[in-house]
């Protein structure tokens, strides 16, 4: 049986995750968070005694990076190894060192085969993939390709009502800059040649929902 591939690209704080979290959900689909791979093996890497600032270093942590993420929207979570890092990586500080690890193509190349077994492997009849190259590098010929966007200020608007303990300045710059970083790398700004475009700006949570759903309906 083929899987359903649902591949959802966009920015930090343009909602992708609680969006593509809720539309798997009500799709009875596998959801599946890149994000939280590439901030998992930061984490790995930073307690690993890793130099970020050279490549070579970050390599070498790739080969004791045990990742497993739960697919489930409704019990999500990501350990490596025996440790729960669910939490733990959507801090400020791991947000903060994610770019310097996802630049690096061998970390770029390993995580993109994990992604593609997980997508072949899964149960579900269906799996929503949501990342920064998932429409273009992971996943180019999935069913459903979509570009979620959303203003700069509304994302940054999103993003600080997540995270308690620092200034909304603090939260609004890491924002930027990471987008600035992540998007030396690859991409996810303008849609793809077949990418449909959702953008949020003006759109509650179910309304984008909706709006994710209603781009699946139409290409399958
Ligand atoms: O989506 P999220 O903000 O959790 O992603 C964290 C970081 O992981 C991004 O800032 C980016 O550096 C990296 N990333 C990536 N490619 C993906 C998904 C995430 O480079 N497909």
């Amino acid at each position: 049986m083929s899987t359903i591939v649902v591949a959802v690209d966009g920015p930090a704080g343009s909602g992708k995750s609680s969006i593509s979290k809720a539309v798997a959900r009500k799709l009875g689909y596998a959801y599946l968070d890149t994000g939280a791979a590439y901030r998992a093996f930061a984490w790995h890497a930073a307690h690993s005694g890793v130099e970020l600032a050279d490549e070579a270093s970050v390599v070498s942590a790739l080969p004791s990076f045990e990742f497993a993420e739960a697919t489930d929207p409704d019990a999500f979570s990501v350990r490596v190894g025996a440790t729960d890092v669910t939490d733990v990586i959507r801090t400020h500080e791991v947000s903060g060192i994610v770019s310097h690890v996802a630049r690096v193509p061998e970390v770029r190349a390993a995580l993109t085969a994990i992604f593609r077994d997980i997508a072949v492997t899964t149960e579900n009849p269906g799996i929503v993939i949501e990342g920064r190259d998932i429409t273009t590098v992971v996943a180019p010929d999935a069913e459903v390709r979509i570009l979620l966007t959303a203003s700069e200020e509304v994302r940054m608007g999103r993003r600080s009502a997540e995270l308690t303990g620092h200034s909304a300045q603090a939260v609004g710059e890491q924002l930027k800059a990471r987008d600035r970083a992540d998007s030396r790398v690859v991409d996810f700004m303008t849609a793809a040649d077949g990418v449909t475009t959702v953008d949020s700006t003006d759109l509650n949570f179910d309304e984008t929902v909706d709006a994710v759903i209603d781009v699946i309906h139409s290409r399958l």
